[in-house]
Formats: C-alpha cells, structure tokens, sequence
C-alpha cells in the first residue's frame, strides 16, 4: 500500500438551498505515502469539500475515499488523521496545555506517554512558554498553531490542513513550513491546501490543481510545472485566469 489517500469518482452535490451545487464531479485523486501534497484551487473549488469527504464529516453523492486502504466511511480510518480546519478555533477558556491533555485523553493516551507528548509538541509549534496561559490571550498564530499541536497529539500518519498559513505573518508561515518538513523527515503524509503559491513552491512534492470540482493536473511538483513558468503562472494558465 503506497497511497495515503486514494479518492476514486468523488461527486458531491450540496443541496440544502432550493439550487443544489456540484461542489465535487468526479474527483479521482492519489495520495502518496510520505509526500507533502499541496491541494489547490480557487476559491470554492471543492478543496474543503473534499477534506470533510475525508475526515468523514459528510458523505459523498458518489464514489468514494479510502485513508490508508479503508474506506472513510469507516471510522477507524479516522484515527489516522490529523486534521487542522481551515478557521480553527477551539475552547478558548482551556490553556493550551489544558487542552492537549483533554485531547491526549479523548485518544486514551497513557498519562507518562501523554505527558512526554504534549511537552514534545509545545516545543514543535513553539508555543512552551505560553502553554499555562488560556487559549484567549493567544494571538491568531498562536491559535493556529495550538490547533496543530492539537492534531498532532495522537501521532498520525497523515495530516490534513486547510490553509495552514492562512492570517498568518511571514515568521509564523515560516514556523508551519519548518513544523511540515519536520514531520515530512519523520515520514508523515501531509496533504494540505494553500492560497499561498510561493509557499506551496518551497516545500510540496507533489500537488494537485481542483477548478470548479474538477480535476485539472496532479503529479510530482516537477514534472506537472514547466521549469520555465513559476507555479502562479502555471496556475492562473490551468484555471483559465491567463
Ligand atoms: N454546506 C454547504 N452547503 C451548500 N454549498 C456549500 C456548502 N459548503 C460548500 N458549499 C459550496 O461548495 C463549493 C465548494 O466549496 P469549498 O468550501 O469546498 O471550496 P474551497 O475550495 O475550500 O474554497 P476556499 O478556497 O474559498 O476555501 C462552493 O460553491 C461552496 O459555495
Ligand atoms: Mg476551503
């Protein structure tokens, strides 16, 4: 088993409005194991969509997703992930370490192991010496990244981010490229989504181009992107923007 994802003619149709929308129409995607796969698209291309067809939050119109090679329809698959949402928030009257112990507790981690975790992980996303204060003095990186230190509690294989640097300033987009890499080192999947081309440059291996539900390109960062254009150019060229 070689694909962390692997997402076979994935359709979805929201119809709660008297309209419905095809956010998805017929996605197929792989995943690969150990890869940083960056997912982009303009807005409202399906990116977020097509994260909670993974994480098992809604269930598709048609076809179907497999993490690991089980079905999301399964919720083992889920303990697998970890996921960063693309507005995170959490319980802001918790410190950060109070939350990452209420975490590490809903996955049953032992107190010793818990405990080495959690300090592991504040030292990851920097965040030590704020840990004892409650979650709503932190700014907005810091709220980022208690919530990626939340994800990573469990240890997953893969990780989900929806727009990891989103708000955030250059030294925090730098502080989430070096936290991707180091769990990339530590053989991890990481399929994220980003507006921010010049940072998906720096660090996918692999990426994925989604306009309007639909597929555009997939492969090696490489070998899709001509070496004479940078990636915005390549992407304004493959969603009809140039
Ligand atoms: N709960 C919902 N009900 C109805 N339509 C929805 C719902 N969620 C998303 N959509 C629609 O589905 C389409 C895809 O949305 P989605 O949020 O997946 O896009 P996205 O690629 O994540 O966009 P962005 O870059 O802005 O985050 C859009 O047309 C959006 O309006
Ligand atoms: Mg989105």
């Amino acid at each position: 088993m070689d694909q962390a994802i692997e997402i076979y003619n994935l359709s979805v149709v929201y119809s709660a409005d008297k309209k419905p929308v095809k956010a998805l129409d017929g996605l197929c995607l792989d995943v690969p194991k150990g890869q940083v796969f960056g997912f982009l698209g303009p807005n409202g291309a399906g990116k977020t969509t097509t994260m909670h067809i993974l994480l098992g939050f809604i269930a598709p119109t048609s076809g179907e997703a497999r993490i690991f090679g089980t079905n999301v329809r399964h919720s083992i698959a889920r303990q697998l992930i970890g996921y960063l949402p693309e507005h995170p928030d959490t319980y802001r009257f918790l410190t950060g370490k109070e939350l990452l112990i209420m975490t590490g507790r809903l996955f049953q981690l032992k107190h010793s192991l818990l405990h080495s975790r959690i300090e592991e992980i504040l030292h990851q996303v920097s965040l030590e010496e704020a840990s004892t204060r409650k979650i709503a003095t932190y700014s907005r990186g810091m709220m980022q990244r208690i919530c990626l230190a939340q994800a990573l509690i469990n240890d997953p294989e893969l990780l989900i981010l929806d727009e990891p640097t989103g708000g955030l300033d250059p030294i925090g987009r730098m502080e989430i490229r070096k936290i991707i890499t180091d769990l990339k080192n530590r053989g991890k999947t990481i399929f994220f989504s980003s507006h921010e081309l010049s940072e998906v440059e720096l660090i996918c291996d692999h990426l994925a181009i989604l306009s309007k539900g639909k597929l555009v390109v997939q492969g090696p960062r490489t070998e899709v992107v001509p070496p004479e254009e940078n990636l915005e150019k390549f992407f304004m060229r493959k969603t009809g923007n140039l």
